[in-house]
């Protein structure tokens, strides 16, 4: 009896210890989430600044203000160490530049060790840094910014590039925004600030320490080669539990940032997005349309008044042709008066062929003359 006690209590003690071993086993479980829109995301996403969940379920980074930042984050760190620095991540986003060929100034992708960004600054630091902390390696930082502002004081190689970033703003590698179109066998080039909207993948392998970013068209299969592939030790730089998230600023020009959906996953590839499920995009065509209206609206009054001109211009020259002087004294033969049209269509214009003599007045008009039974009063008039 007292031996089938003892061994059920060891029994349990085993099954406690197997317990308590699954659960840390779950604790450490690789993170994995999808957010195909955010819609109702409000608790489970961290945002700060210009961020907002549009009522659709778009995550919008910023709106056109000026000089200002934002933040959205997963809200629970995630593990990275002892086991888990690999990492596969995709998410859909768009850019709509306030003024055409005018941006700023991107979204970053960020892992960092906190989702605490007050001391960080708006325009080229990309809400990601500050200059004082720009470049050093405390920050533990990873990020890979989509940037549309060539800042030469960080060496952008343009002003559409995708880079990768650690603890800097100054990329350690970095590409023109461009995707491999494996039907057509090219690369081809993307406007970051198209207001198009665009997905990318950023994977890292621990094993290979290979960072691999890959930019396409949304709805556009993934490429097979990708953008940027970097050999990087994250080791070094990621910390054992992180923050995942995205970074967004403007400047003294803005853009409109915009995420569409997000998939995260530390156990193998992310979880495609479901593209039916993504919110829509506000429309700038119907925007663009009405500005094209003004612009048609407004070609077509200056067409309009310079038709106007042109017949005025024209009217004025027919009245000048057949202009007549009238004096005072002319108003008593009023009937009689000859027209100076009449005479001008009578001698077809005052040709020389048309001449009605040459007189002591100078040359007389002949031609058929309409019968009024009176002598030109212009003729007189003017010897
Ligand atoms: C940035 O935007 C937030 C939210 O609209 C606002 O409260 C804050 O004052 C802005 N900061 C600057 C520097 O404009
Ligand atoms: C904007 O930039 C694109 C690409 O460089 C160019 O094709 C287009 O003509 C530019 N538009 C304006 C209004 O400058
Ligand atoms: C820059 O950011 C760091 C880290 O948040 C902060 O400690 C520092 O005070 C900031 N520097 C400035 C000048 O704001």
């Amino acid at each position: 009896m007292a031996l089938m006690a003892i061994s059920l209590q060891y029994l349990l003690h085993i099954s406690t210890i197997i317990l308590i071993l699954g659960a840390l086993t779950l604790v450490q479980d690789e993170t994995q989430f999808t957010y195909n829109g955010f819609r109702g995301s409000i608790n489970k996403l961290h945002v700060d600044g210009l961020a907002t969940i549009l009522p659709n379920g778009l995550l919008q980074m910023t709106n056109y203000s000026m000089r200002n930042t934002s933040h959205a984050f997963y809200p629970y760190p995630v593990i990275f160490k002892p086991k888990h620095l690999s990492f596969s991540t995709t998410f859909a986003f768009a850019m709509y530049p306030q003024v055409p060929n005018h941006s700023g100034h991107g979204i970053v992708f960020v892992i960092s060790p906190s989702t605490n960004f007050k001391h960080a600054l708006s325009s080229i630091y990309l809400g990601l840094v500050n200059v004082t902390n720009n470049g050093l390696s405390s920050n533990h930082i990873f990020a890979v910014e989509l940037d549309t502002i060539q800042t030469r004081e960080f060496g952008d190689i343009d002003d559409s590039h995708v880079g990768i970033d650690v603890n800097s703003l100054r990329s350690i590698d970095a590409a023109s925004s461009s995707y491999y179109s494996d039907k057509e066998g090219v690369n081809k080039t993307l406007l970051l600030n198209s207001g198009k909207p665009m997905q990318i993948w950023i994977e890292y392998d621990e094993v290979q320490m290979l960072a691999n970013v890959t930019l396409a068209p949304l709805g556009h299969p993934k490429p097979s080669k990708c953008l940027l592939s970097k050999h990087i030790d994250l080791s070094t730089i990621l910390l054992d539990s992180m923050y995942v998230g995205f970074s967004s600023s403007t400047g003294k020009i803005s853009n409109s940032h915009y995420i569409l959906g997000w998939s995260w996953s530390q156990s193998g590839k992310a979880k495609d997005l479901d593209l039916s499920k993504l919110p829509s995009l506000p429309r700038i065509k119907h925007k663009k349309l009405s500005s094209n209206k003004l612009v048609f609206v407004l070609l077509l009054s200056v067409v309009l008044l310079l038709l106007l001109v042109i017949a005025g211009v024209f009217w004025f020259m027919w009245r000048k042709k057949y202009e007549e002087l009238h004096e005072s004294w002319e108003k008593e033969y009023a009937p009689h008066r000859l027209s100076y049209k009449d005479l001008f269509v009578a001698t077809k214009g005052f040709k020389e062929s048309g001449l009605l003599g040459v007189g002591g007045f100078g040359k007389v008009y002949k031609g058929v003359l309409p019968s009024t039974g009176a002598t030109s009063c212009c003729e007189t008039n003017r010897s």
